[in-house]
């Protein structure tokens, strides 16, 4: 039988966020680097091989993660991004494998991403509005994206999410086109509140919007509401004919107090959280130094354990500190 890593908070380990590159073709101004101290990663020198995030990958699955998400830096960067995708999707036991991506390569690349076996793909999607886009992303093109896009839909990842970070002065207002967007996609919108992470205060209190009234809006709109139990509790709003999902974490105790996820840097680290740049496991040193895959299982429990939640609640006991089940 599998095991199933908890953290000293009873949270399960069920998630493994790889980022497989820090290299971007973009400079959204917004963007978080998934948290990682900026380098100038220029080349790909400091990045894992196939064979080390595939075997990763596989060690985390062996001990209970049944969810891999792909991540950069730009993931479609790396021109071997469909071998990985095709290594660790033949791990027995993985559930879902997804990819988050800006879209602006997808064209040329999602029929291949699908055939190699990947379920599901997230694309960033700030907006609409061209002119918008361009200001966001330093100075790129709307067009190419929504043509990945329809193409993403149609090789048939399901979903299809667009991953829309909500920026005060900037694109709240494009909400209702985004929703008829996605409506006539057949895709999911994810609303995302904005971290203050690699950006800076000035940027964040200019445009960070706290997304509760958009909430407030959508729970009245909504036919069903549910929650992704080991995605954060992360609310789900049914509408009548599209999917919205609202991610906002900032001081948010129900949001840590659910997260199931571990994170691996682009230069083989693992990392507990998003906001959290302290307590790193590295673990692609020990593997280029030869370690056994029962050496890089203890590394994993010991990252694991390390796991804390970045908000806690006073009150500790709100968490369940017996085993849940998968
Ligand atoms: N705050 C919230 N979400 C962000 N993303 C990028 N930067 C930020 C930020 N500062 C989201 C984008 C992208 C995903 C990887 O992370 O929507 O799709």
């Amino acid at each position: 039988m599998r095991l199933l890593l908890h953290d000293s908070f009873g949270r399960p380990l069920l998630n493994l966020r790889i980022a497989v590159t820090q290299r971007c073709n973009y400079q959204c101004t917004y963007c978080h680097r998934e948290g990682e101290d900026a380098v100038n990663c220029v080349s790909n020198c400091a990045e894992m091989s196939v064979e080390e995030i595939v075997r990763i990958a596989k060690v985390a699955v062996d001990l209970g993660v049944t969810r891999v998400k792909l991540t950069g830096g730009e993931p479609l960067m790396r021109k071997d991004i469909c071998q990985i995708v095709a290594g660790i999707s033949s791990i027995f036991g993985l559930k879902d494998l997804s990819l988050t991506t800006n879209g602006s390569m997808l064209l040329g690349i999602a029929k291949d991403l699908y055939a190699a076996g990947l379920n599901r793909i997230n694309i960033s999607l700030a907006t609409l509005n061209a002119q918008t886009y361009s200001r966001l992303t330093l100075g790129n093109n709307l067009d190419e994206v929504l043509a990945g896009i329809e193409v993403a839909v149609k090789a048939g990842f399901s979903p299809v999410k667009l991953n829309m970070v909500i920026l005060k002065g900037i694109n709240e207002q494009d909400i209702p086109n985004m929703i008829a967007y996605t409506e006539k996609l057949g895709a999911i919108l994810q609303l995302i509140e904005l971290d203050p992470i690699n950006v800076s205060k000035a940027y964040y209190n200019q445009h960070h919007c706290d997304l509760k009234n958009q909430e407030d809006k959508l729970r009245q709109e909504a036919i069903i509401i549910k929650q992704r139990q080991f995605m954060h509790n992360r609310s789900i709003y049914e509408l009548s004919n599209t999917t919205v999902e609202v991610v906002h974490p900032i001081e948010n105790t129900d949001f840590c107090m659910h997260c199931t996820r571990l994170r691996l840097t682009s230069n083989g680290k693992l990392k507990q959280c998003l906001m959290q740049n302290d307590k790193l496991t590295d673990i692609l040193t020990p593997i280029r130094q030869g370690i056994s895959n029962k050496e890089l299982e203890q590394l994993f429990i010991q990252a694991n354990q390390q796991r804390e939640p970045y908000n806690k609640p006073s009150d500790k006991s709100i968490y369940n500190l017996n085993s849940r089940k998968n």
